[in-house]
This record gives structure tokens, sequence and C-alpha cells, in this order.
């Protein structure tokens, strides 16, 4: 595919009527901030909601900075134009650490811890105060999406929105029907998602959706061979990206991603599935106990400069 239009399509901003005009955001780590930035870019107005004024900080600092990678690929001549983007995409997110005033919103995505009674309580606050109208999403990686909206009342105007690490550069978006879901609910959550410059595929609330379904048991598979002894991680990681195309190897992605998150998708899969693929991996548990979880800790499965 021609490079600009894949480009153009990525970061496009929307100028088209979608229903969604409006979006918070609750949980401003990478993906909270990620997905913010998208839908700024996009031309939306988002609000980030953090309890941690210094995480809100944070998130603030690497979308301008994030920004500014997308604004030089677009406008790469154009010094006047880069600071306008930049400047109208920030213009576009306000923050907040008070969810109770940040509710008026055509879509709420939650971001936030993945631990299934935290995320209820959050949606069963969102119920009671976000107007009518109002879509709720969540964006867990591997709970069911079900489980999490199980209390809420609008059970049509809810499902998941998953997006994967790095929100601006990866296409895909899953939208996860949940079992209630309103035809009309789902078709404006696809159609929100093309508006912030996403492929979408569609699945029922499986566990692990689509992508973490297949990820996770080669993600396993990857650390028991290292385990037994069968290969190098170095070897492995070239293996794939030089013999399959993978843009990172298993060892990378897991540092990338967090060895915390990589036990934790296999620890909710196995427990949804009981699959012996996904039974626990002493090793990866030995690592995530010794705090080894990756970039963000300067070490995982290799080492990183801080
Ligand atoms: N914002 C904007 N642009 C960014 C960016 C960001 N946060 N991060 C990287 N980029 C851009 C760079 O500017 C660069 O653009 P260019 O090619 O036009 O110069 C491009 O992306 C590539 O970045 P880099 O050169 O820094 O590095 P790489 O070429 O090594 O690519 C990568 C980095 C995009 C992360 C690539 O290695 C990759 O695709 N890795 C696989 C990631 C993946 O599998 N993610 C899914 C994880 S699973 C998940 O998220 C699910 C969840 O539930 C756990």
């Amino acid at each position: 595919m021609n490079k600009i239009f894949v480009l153009t399509r990525k970061f496009s901003i929307s100028t088209s009527q979608n229903a969604i005009k409006t979006v918070t955001v609750i949980g401003g780590g990478l993906m909270g901030s990620g997905i913010a930035q998208v839908t700024a870019q996009a031309g939306q107005t988002v609000t980030i909601v953090d309890l941690e004024p210094e995480i809100l900080n944070k998130a603030q600092k690497s979308i301008q900075a994030n920004l500014g990678r997308v604004a030089k690929k677009l406008y790469k001549d154009d010094p006047g134009k880069i600071e306008g983007f930049v400047k109208e995409s920030l213009d576009r997110i306000k923050i907040s650490t008070k969810v109770e005033d940040s509710v008026n919103s055509d879509l709420i995505i939650e971001a936030i811890v993945e631990k299934l009674d935290i995320k209820q309580e959050l949606f069963n606050k969102l119920d009671k105060l976000a107007p009518e109208h109002t879509i709720l999403a969540t964006n867990t990686s591997s709970i069911s999406v079900n489980a999490i909206g199980s209390g809420i009342k609008r059970k049509d105007k809810f499902g998941g929105l998953h997006f994967f690490n790095p929100v601006p550069v990866m296409r895909l978006l899953e939208v996860i029907k949940s079992d209630h879901i309103s035809e009309d609910t789902y078709q404006t959550m696809m159609e929100w998602g093309k508006s912030v410059g996403k492929t979408c595929i569609t699945c029922k609330d499986t566990p692990g959706f689509v992508v973490n379904r297949l990820l996770a048991p080669y993600s396993a598979e990857a650390l028991r061979m290292y385990e037994r002894g069968d290969a190098t991680k170095e070897d492995i990681d070239i293996g794939l990206k030089l013999g399959a195309g993978f843009p990172m190897g298993p060892f990378e992605l897991a540092d990338y991603t967090g060895l915390d998150t990589n036990k934790f998708v296999l620890q909710v899969m196995h427990e949804m599935t009981k699959h012996p693929v996904f039974e626990p991996i002493p090793l990866l548990d030995k690592m995530v106990a010794e705090g080894k979880l990756g970039i963000k800790t300067g070490e995982g499965w290799y080492k990183y400069k801080k």
C-alpha cells in the first residue's frame, strides 16, 4: 500500500458527523494516554481522568512528544503546520482528577488497573452519573467484558474497545460485543474506531478476544522453550522476527508490554479456559517476583538503560 495513503489513513483528522464528539478516558497510563492522543488528533475533545495528578502530568508530556512524532511525519517540510497540529490536538485534551466532573461525554473509555472489582465499581458509578445517551466501554486486555458490566443498567450501551500498545502506532481496534449490546451502540463504536484511524475487528466476549487469545499461547510456548533450554531467548526472538516477519520477538514484546501484564493475561486466560497452555510458568513468576518487569523497570528478559 502507498505509504502516504497509509499515513493519511492512520492520522487523518476526522470531519465526519459521528455520533461521538466528546470522549472521556479514565486512566492516564500508557494505554489511556494513547487513546486520548488518537482521539484528540482525530479532532475530538477528550478528557483524561486519573486520581493521580502526577500521572496526568506524565500523560500530557508523553502525548505532546508523540504528537510531535506524528506531526513530523505528516508535515515534514512545514514547521508551522507541525506546531499547529500539536497545539490544536493538545488544546482538545483536558485533564481531571474527578470522575464526577468528567462524565458529560458521548463515550467513556475505561483504561484503569486490570482488577475486576475495581472496574465493576467504576462502571456502576459511571452508569449512575453519565448522561443517558453515553456509551460506556472497557479497554480490558483479557477480563470478561460482561463480568465488568454486570452491575450496570445500560447494558445495551456497553461493550469493549481493546487497543494495542503503542496505541498511536498499532492500527487495530478490537470491538467486543457484550451479550446485551445494541446494534446501534455496536455500529457507533465501529464508526468511532474508524474515525480515530483504526481498522476495527469484532468478536464476542471470548477469553483474550482475538489477538491476546493467539498471542498468549505463542508467548507462553516461547518461555517454556527457553526454560527447557531448547534455545536461547535471543535466538527465539531472531527466529520469529526473521523467520515469521514479527516486528518483535516474544521476549522483546514481553519486555515492551511488561512481564506483569504477560503473567496477568496468562493467569486470567487459564482461569477462564483451563487450557494447559496457559498454566503458570515458574520462570516468568520468578522474574515478576524479582520486579524484573521489562523496559519500565530497566530490566526484564533484557537490560535497558534508564
Ligand atoms: N507515538 C507515535 N509514533 C510512534 C510511537 C508513539 N508512541 N512509538 C513509535 N512510533 C513511531 C515512530 O516514530 C516510527 O515511525 P517511522 O517508522 O515513520 O519513523 C515507528 O513508530 C516505529 O518506531 P521505532 O522506529 O521507534 O521502533 P520500531 O521500528 O522498532 O517499532 C514498534 C516499534 C511499533 C513498537 C514495533 O516494534 C512493533 O510493532 N512491535 C510490536 C508491538 C505489538 O505487538 N503490540 C501489541 C502488544 S499486545 C497488546 O498491546 C495487547 C494488550 O492487551 C496487552
